[in-house]
């Protein structure tokens, strides 16, 4: 039973109020001085993971209270809810079954009656299938020519997941493959990407769970368009587009043969498919067993996530330090920092993930809420981002707790980069938490020649309060197996701190009013007449945009 309980009506919540109170001005340095054992303490060791959460404002007390809410949630409960399939979606009337696509259980799972199992091992199959005679050179276009180009056509998380993880990986990149992705209705986004490709040598994977997203649609009708003015046969279309989706109906009739089609099921959420035959074009990029890699790390992580202790479970600790901050402290955001590379739209996928999954203002009862729910998740890769945004959260008046993430091993080990790329890595928690004091500012100023009159103007500007909350996550390499670890490690986070706030993480209701709103102007806007079925602002931009077009 998946349950429904009121977080601020706990015990734990309570406690948590008073120990706010007693621990937020509490310098963690000074945290750090008092017990040389803090480290060990809020660390955790996870095969080549290594989770520190130990530079946060917290002691045992805030950890044991954080613990208790957890249980007094049911959060236990509400894992298995998920994992056994349940429907925990109830919104939608749907299980949630991402952890089961990348699960190598053989042990029955059943969803209204039937075993899921066999279904998707069918699929992975196919996938498997595909992939290797793609790779094999064995897939060949209208031309004759061998397909080594991939063009996925997909949006939110039938884009942002594959294309996160095909970037991330991208030293995994079979040789000879190109892989590219088109999200935006705007017509530059695949004008710029059909310029680069070869129509003989590219294959168009149609990504789309619903195959009705007007985004999608409309870029695989432009890019259908554009193949037939080369191929100028249908006939040919069979061998340069698939699709992926749950809806057989809608691919065959956009002209795509159910033969061509992967297939998954509607117990995946969009945000969490990339595990599903969505996963495709990553398995097209870095090869299936490279994929099967990624599915094996995330399904570690799941086991981590359903048997270990809360104490020492990474997406519990994670969530619990979040739910701290933003329900405490009055943290708007959550920032993600990799710093590596290859990383670079690992915030951007979170953002869906996140955002997509807990924005939400009303609790599983139906009720408003009255607490804070999901945080802003926003990020670059460090060191750009040191340039660009942490002077605010270094010397801002926001609160910001930050995941700093960082690879010990490089994929290019380039002269001294990776040690200067670590050296900021290290250099920022550490400068986050302890500021810059007066003293160290006088003995700088000094240093520098300037008059005590001088040091005593500069003072304000130059000390930096510190206490800045961060979580470093230190993986050995970033292998297909830790990434699909760390997604999946984010994953069950998401789900700790919606099972916590009491919401559905699991619909995405508010994406609906924008789309329906989109879908009313379209017809407005096929003709020069004057708009004025609108409000003011709205009815003026349509018809400015008239006489401007
Ligand atoms: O943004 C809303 C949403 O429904 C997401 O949840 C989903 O990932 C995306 O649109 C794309 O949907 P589809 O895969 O059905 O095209």
């Amino acid at each position: 039973m998946f349950p429904k309980v009121n977080p601020a009506q706990t015990d734990s919540w309570a406690d948590l109020e008073d120990l706010y109170e007693e621990i937020s001005k509490e310098p963690i340095i000074e945290m750090f001085n008092n017990d040389p054992e803090r480290f060990s303490k809020f660390s955790i060791q996870w095969k080549e993971f290594l989770v520190d959460y130990s530079k946060n404002i917290i002691d045992e007390k805030t950890i044991a209270a954080l613990l208790k809410l957890a249980e007094e949630c049911q959060l236990k409960e509400a894992i298995e809810a998920m994992f056994t399939g349940e429907k925990i979606n109830e919104t939608e009337n749907r299980a949630v079954l991402h952890t089961a696509l990348r699960s190598n259980s053989t042990e029955p799972l059943l969803v209204d009656g039937v075993d899921v199992r066999p279904l998707i091992q069918t699929e992975l199959k196919k996938v498997e299938a595909f992939a290797k005679q793609f790779h094999a050179g064995e897939l060949k276009g209208y031309s004759g020519k061998k397909l080594n180009t991939i063009v996925n056509i997909g949006i939110g998380g039938s884009d942002l997941g594959p294309y996160m993880v095909t970037e991330a990986l991208k030293p995994y990149t079979v040789e000879g493959i190109t892989a590219h992705f088109v999200s935006n209705v705007d017509g530059s986004h695949i004008h710029q990407v059909l310029q680069k490709v070869n129509p003989e040598e590219t294959l168009f994977i149609v990504a789309s769970k619903t195959f009705t997203t007007q985004e999608t649609m409309t870029n695989a009708q432009s890019a259908k368009d554009w193949f037939l003015d080369y191929a100028k046969s249908e006939t040919e279309i069979a061998k340069h587009f698939i699709a992926l989706s749950t809806n057989q109906t809608a691919v065959e009739a956009f002209g795509i043969d159910a033969k061509n089609m992967f297939e998954f099921w509607d117990w995946v959420g969009g945000r969490y498919s990339l595990w599903s035959s969505i996963g495709a074009s990553i398995a097209l990029t870095i090869g299936f067993d490279n994929f099967k890699e990624l599915l094996d790390g995330a399904e570690a992580m799941d086991i981590h996530f359903r048997e270990t202790a809360f104490g020492e479970n990474l997406p519990v600790i994670l969530a619990l330090l979040g739910i701290w901050y933003n329900n405490f402290f009055g943290a708007e955001s959550h920032a993600i920092l990799p710093y590596d590379q290859y990383l670079h739209r690992f915030a951007s996928y979170l953002q869906q993930g996140d955002m997509e999954s807990n924005g939400k203002f009303v609790d599983r009862n139906g009720d408003p809420i009255a607490i804070q729910t999901g945080q802003v998740i926003w990020g670059e890769p460090g060191t750009n981002g040191q340039h660009a945004f942490y002077q605010l959260i270094h010397q801002g008046t926001k609160l910001i707790a930050s995941d700093f993430i960082a690879t010990a091993q490089s994929q290019n080990p380039v002269g001294d980069h990776h040690p200067k790329l670590l050296a900021n890595f290290f250099a920022q928690t550490e400068a986050l938490m302890k500021g810059k004091v007066e003293e160290q500012v006088v003995a700088e100023l000094l240093a520098a020649g300037k008059t005590e009159e001088e040091i005593d103007a500069l003072m304000p500007f130059k000390v930096f309060e510190g206490n800045q909350p961060t979580n470093s996550i230190l993986i050995k390499k970033l292998t297909p197996y830790n990434l699909g670890a760390m997604i999946a490690m984010y994953e069950h986070k998401i789900f700790v701190q919606g099972v916590i706030w009491n919401v559905f993480s699991f619909d995405q209701w508010g994406v609906e009013l924008g789309k329906q709103l989109a879908g009313a102007i379209l017809p407005e806007l096929q003709d020069d007449a004057t708009v004025d079925t609108h409000d003011g602002s709205t009815n003026a931009l349509i018809n400015q945009w008239k006489a401007w077009r």
